[in-house]
């Protein structure tokens, strides 16, 4: 299909409607982002589009209006809350889902009873949708994925070929999507922040919810309030990681990375090549320019990015939001006292992995030496544990240990005891001693809560029977002893599924893993 380039002269934007009201596909520009707009009524255009992007079928698009008196055929009825929003800040960035109309079809609402409209505050995207004389449904025009198009050149490297028209008007104003709120349910919620803030919507219509996927990742399993938000988006080809800092700390790790590129505000003070989005305390600038500039580093060839974290508040969140997604989550934070947490169920061969990392350069803390040096005679913490755990765990004030692990690891109640004597002054011990890079080696991560203090952690696990052999050989004990410890410890599933990475100790390649998650951590 050849893509025609149209202007926003009268003629152009009339074409633009005709080809709409046809059942034709035309990108037009919004003061968000572009759009990629079809006639909302028609069934076989609106399918038109998601083949197109390459978008699943189950994301709804949402149905851009000219006028006012245009929601009313799309949905049931306008509630109160939903009104006030419309009065005060139609036309606006700012997407409205109701309970949806006869009139809205399957597969523009992607199968759900609401639909989401929006009237856009861009002049010639209004006049694009009056020259079509229906409602526009219109998702961004990239492909799906990529970043959101903010320019006409992302729309022609995203769509050409592929659609029937892009009207060219110009840079978007505010460069990323719209605030998308629901107002289906009792309370409101805004599933997607952009340039028309929680505080603004509230100042309006009272309290309203961020939903928790705005600024985290959705649990796996968790329902999607709007299905957009589990998708992968925004990314380019270039793995971004997010580096949560001050602008100092930024700096000095960014520019410690060789061959990396940093995505930095342009105050910052960075050596390694680098793309700026804007300055450090204006979210609109960053706003304006995110989108085009994680394009601009693909087109730099960069491979891995390092992004600074901009300011969750006002439009910051947008922008938060749109970078934590284009990073899939990747976020290292600098703030966080220790570099690796090492963890795994008992038996599983911690001790080898350990050392091959001090091998690498990394400063080891050892939890459990730590927690001895602590018990030593003498130590305050012993008169606590011999009032938890009976008078003759101590000869001649010495702490017997296996007496008190036998009683500790007896079962879970005995355990969380032992815990809470001993975690909190061992955690403490631990941050006083690291250093960046460090590992913090701690069979009990989870248990003492230390877990937080890790930005990123890995776990070693092994095969039940090669882990009773080896706790058997180790300690000295008997199978029902070993197993008793084993219970009373969290399941393999536990320390897998809470961990960022896993070694698998099966005694095969274990060097090679090791050095896989160190490539992707460091
Ligand atoms: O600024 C914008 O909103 C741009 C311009 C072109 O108007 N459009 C846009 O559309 O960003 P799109 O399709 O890329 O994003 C729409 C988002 C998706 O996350 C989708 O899942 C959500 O809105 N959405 C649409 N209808 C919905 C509904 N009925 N219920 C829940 N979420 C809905
Ligand atoms: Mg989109």
């Amino acid at each position: 299909m050849k893509t025609k380039i149209l202007s926003t002269s009268k003629q152009d934007i009339g074409l633009a409607g005709e080809i709409i009201k046809n059942g034709g596909l035309v990108a037009f520009p919004t003061e968000t982002v572009y759009g990629l707009g079809a006639n909302a009524l028609d069934d076989e255009a609106v399918k038109s589009i998601y083949r197109a992007k390459g978008r699943p079928s189950d994301n709804p698009l949402i149905v851009h209006i000219a006028k006012k008196e245009d929601i009313n055929q799309l949905v049931e009825t306008i509630p109160e809350k939903a009104q006030r929003l419309i009065d005060a800040f139609f036309p606006a960035p700012l997407t409205i889902i109701l309970k949806k109309s006869a009139l809205v079809g399957d597969t523009v609402s992607g199968g759900l009873d609401t639909v989401a409209f929006r009237m856009p505050k861009n002049e010639v995207a209004r006049a694009v949708i009056e020259a079509a004389g229906v409602p526009v449904a219109a998702p961004s025009a990239n492909t799906s994925g990529l970043p959101s198009p903010t320019k006409a050149s992302h729309v022609i490297s995203d769509m050409m070929g592929k659609i029937d028209a892009i009207v060219d008007g110009g840079d978007c104003e505010f460069g990323v999507e719209s605030t998308v709120i629901t107002l289906a349910e009792k309370t409101p919620v805004i599933l997607r922040p952009g340039a028309i803030t929680k505080e603004m919507i509230e100042g309006v219509i009272g309290e309203t919810e961020l939903a928790k996927a705005v600024l985290g990742e959705m649990e796996e399993g968790e329902k999607a309030a709007s299905p957009g938000m589990k998708y992968k988006h925004y990314s380019p080809k270039a793995k971004i990681i997010v580096v949560d800092a001050d602008r100092e700390g930024y700096e000095k790790f960014v520019n410690s990375k060789k061959g990396a590129f940093a995505l930095c505000f342009e105050e910052d003070n960075i050596t390694v090549p680098k793309v700026t989005f804007g300055k450090e305390n204006d979210d609109l600038s960053q706003a304006k320019l995110l989108f085009d500039k994680l394009r601009e580093l693909d087109e730099l060839g960069a491979q891995k990015v390092y992004a600074r974290i901009p300011n969750k508040d006002g439009v910051g969140t947008a922008v938060f939001n749109r970078l934590i997604r284009a990073a899939a989550f990747n976020v290292i934070d600098l703030n966080k006292p220790f570099t690796i947490g090492l963890t795994g169920p008992t038996g599983a061969g911690k001790t080898y992995v350990c050392e091959e990392l001090e091998k690498r350069g990394f400063k080891i803390i050892d939890s459990d030496i730590i927690a001895k040096k602590l018990t030593e005679k003498g130590s305050p913490l012993l008169t606590e544990l011999k009032n938890a755990f009976g008078k003759d765990i101590l000869e001649n004030g010495e702490l017997n240990r296996k007496l008190l692990a036998e009683r500790a690891f007896k079962n879970k109640k005995n355990t969380a005891i032992l815990n809470k004597i001993m975690h909190p002054v061992i955690i403490e011990e631990c941050k006083k001693q690291s250093e960046i890079p460090c590992v913090l080696d701690a069979p009990q991560l989870f248990e003492a809560n230390a877990d937080k203090e890790c930005y990123k952690i890995i776990c070693v696990s092994a095969p039940l029977e090669t882990r009773l052999s080896r706790i058997i050989g180790r300690d000295v004990i008997s199978t029902e002893q070993a197993m008793q410890r084993i219970n009373a410890q969290f399941s393999d599933d536990y320390y897998i599924e809470n961990s960022d990475y896993v070694i698998y100790n099966n005694g095969q390649n274990i060097n090679e893993q090791i050095n896989d998650i160190l490539e992707e951590i460091l």
